[in-house]
């Protein structure tokens, strides 16, 4: 009988999966009707449409509010996921969730405007917007006023104002920019190919360069080697020998912020993957074909190096947004904040009644991931449909003790409802402030391995390896925004496993 059972256990596990995938998509195609917004409701504007602000806007139950969302991107995207995107392992729209999507599942109606905050007037209550759609041809300017205030607009990257970074490097931290240097990985290899080039430029050409071991860059770096491996040296086998890639890091290590048995791993399997990795190694200047650095050498001496590249991708951090830096500079409280706008245990801004933060432009005491920025909008969806609540119980209570004495009959019953109502209220005054819970950090490393720092059972679990690449993708897998999301990424998993990558250049 238990193996008659057994063997129907995989039977009975597909059925569910299909079950949840088919109840998943019905879900996506066919939302349930909207209520209209009550005018008479205070007006929540939230900006950006990123970790933070979607993850609010997943869990709000915006009955309780007039939702305005503004952001110049009117979709979300799985950032862990972008790196892949950069080589055509995956689609970038398999990534990405247009809010629209998201918020006509919604309970009530959402407002979304495209378009940009470019200030934030504490005083008046106001954000002035800028829309700079190409569609017109020119800028229309606009001010939206709020009652409640949500920033999430993330962060820009980092330059340090490193001469010619703008000008010459890629970022990777948009849509914009996995396509950008998906064509020019395959700009710098065709024209290498191209017919009597000097060595010297092919060399220049083919030579990949990563600027930052943090995450991105180790990631980016695993997948482009990756990429030529299954993919490049198989069809233009001519310029095979030729291909580098090297990953400069600043400080004496890659991955700063994982376990040092990982980052020796990950320095391992680079090493084997034929990734160089030039660590205590400061970029200083970036030219159209050459990027400068000054080495940290043992001795205490710095040696000063050029080195030519065709494909620069520049992954060194995070950056304020000028927006935020504005908003900082009106409050005085901020005077002190350099990363962003600080924020109370309730992520209240500092300095203000009516603002909240969420995600990469906060400062609340924690990384600037897409985890931290998950869980503080969760939080504040909790806490703002705890404040709606509270407000409508107060109201409920006060109409109830000015029927008391218009009803005398009615004292007791009304009595006992005024009781539980005082019960319920207690009960969700009593909110908690934020408090994080690391669930451990993941991170590709090339050749179908992955590191992982995992938290478990108040403990820390690291792991290196195939296994943990299987892990990285089931868990990054389920943690796609929807069903959509997860049938195209592992359909463009099996695509590239098939067929390889699209080298075309579009
Ligand atoms: P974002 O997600 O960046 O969203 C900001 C939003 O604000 C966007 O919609 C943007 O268009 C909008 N916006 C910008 N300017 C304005 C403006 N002026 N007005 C209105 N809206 C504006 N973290 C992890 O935990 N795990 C990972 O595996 C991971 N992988 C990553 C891989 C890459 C390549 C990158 C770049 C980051 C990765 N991160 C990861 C970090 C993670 O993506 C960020 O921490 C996270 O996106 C922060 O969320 P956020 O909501 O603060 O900002
Ligand atoms: P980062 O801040 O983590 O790393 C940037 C690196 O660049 C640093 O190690 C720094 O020393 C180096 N650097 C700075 N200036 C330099 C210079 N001039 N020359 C050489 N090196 C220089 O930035 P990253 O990787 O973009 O990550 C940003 C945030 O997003 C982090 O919080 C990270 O944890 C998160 N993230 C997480 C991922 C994951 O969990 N898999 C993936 C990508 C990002």
């Amino acid at each position: 009988r238990t193996l008659r059972w057994l063997w129907k256990a995989p039977l009975l596990a597909s059925l569910a999966g299909i079950a949840y995938v088919g109840w998943g998509v019905y879900e996506e195609r066919n939302p349930g009707p909207q209520v209209e917004p009550d005018p008479s409701k205070k007006t929540l504007v939230v900006l950006g449409t990123g970790w933070g602000s979607v993850s609010l806007l997943k869990k709000l139950d915006t009955e309780h509010y007039n939702v305005i969302v503004i952001s110049p991107r009117n979709y979300f995207l799985f950032t862990p996921l972008l790196p892949s995107c950069t080589t055509g392992l995956i689609e970038h729209r398999s990534i990405m969730e247009p809010i629209r999507t998201i918020l006509r599942h919604t309970k009530a109606n959402v407002k979304f405007y495209e378009a940009e905050a470019s200030s934030v007037d504490p005083e008046r209550k106001v954000v002035r917007v800028l829309d700079t759609s190409e569609i017109r041809g020119d800028v229309i300017e606009t001010e939206i006023p709020y009652d409640m205030l949500v920033v999430g607009v993330g962060a820009e990257n980092a330059t340090f104002g490193i001469p010619g970074v703008r000008e010459h490097t890629c970022f990777l931290k948009e849509i914009g920019d996995a396509q950008r240097i998906r064509k020019k990985i395959m700009d710098c290899v065709e024209t290498a190919a191209f017919k009597g080039q000097s060595q010297e430029e092919i060399d220049r050409l083919l030579h990949m360069v990563v600027v930052g071991g943090g995450p991105t860059g180790v990631e980016f770096a695993g997948e482009l080697q990756d990429f030529f491996e299954e993919d490049i040296k198989k069809l233009i086998p001519d310029i095979a020998d030729r291909f580098r890639v090297t990953l400069i890091e600043a400080l004496p290590n890659v991955l700063p912020s994982f376990s040092k048995q990982l980052i020796e791993y990950t320095e391992s399997t680079f090493k084997e993957e034929k990734i160089d990795i030039m660590t205590k190694t400061m970029v200083k200047k970036v030219t159209e074909k050459t990027v400068e650095a000054e080495i940290n050498k043992p001795d205490g001496t710095r040696e000063k190096i050029t080195l030519p590249y065709g494909l620069l991708v520049w992954a060194t951090g995070n950056a304020v947004r000028p927006v935020v830096k504005d908003l900082m500079d009106r409050i005085p409280a901020q005077k002190d904040s350099r990363r962003g706008l600080a924020v109370n245990e309730y992520l209240v801004v500092q300095g203000t009644r009516d603002i909240w933060a969420v995600g990469d432009c906060a400062v609340a005491g924690y990384a600037p991931t897409a985890q931290v920025a998950a869980q503080e909008g969760n939080f504040l969806a909790g806490l703002f449909n705890n404040m709606a609540r509270t407000e409508v119980l107060e109201q409920r209570v006060r109409e109830l003790s000015g029927s008391l004495n218009l009803e005398p009959g009615n004292a007791a019953d009304i009595s006992k409802e005024i009781e539980e109502h005082e019960r319920q209220l207690r009960r969700i005054k009593d909110i908690k402030p934020f408090h994080y819970s690391h669930q451990g950090s993941l991170a590709y490393i090339g050749s179908e391995k992955a590191v992982a720092d995992v938290s478990w059972f108040n403990g820390n679990f690291a792991s290196g390896g195939s296994l943990t690449f299987l892990f990285w993708r089931s868990a990054y897998l389920s943690m796609c925004f929807s069903t959509r999301n997860r049938l195209l990424v592992i359909n463009d998993w099996v695509k590239s496993k098939l067929f390889g990558r699209d080298v075309s250049r579009e």
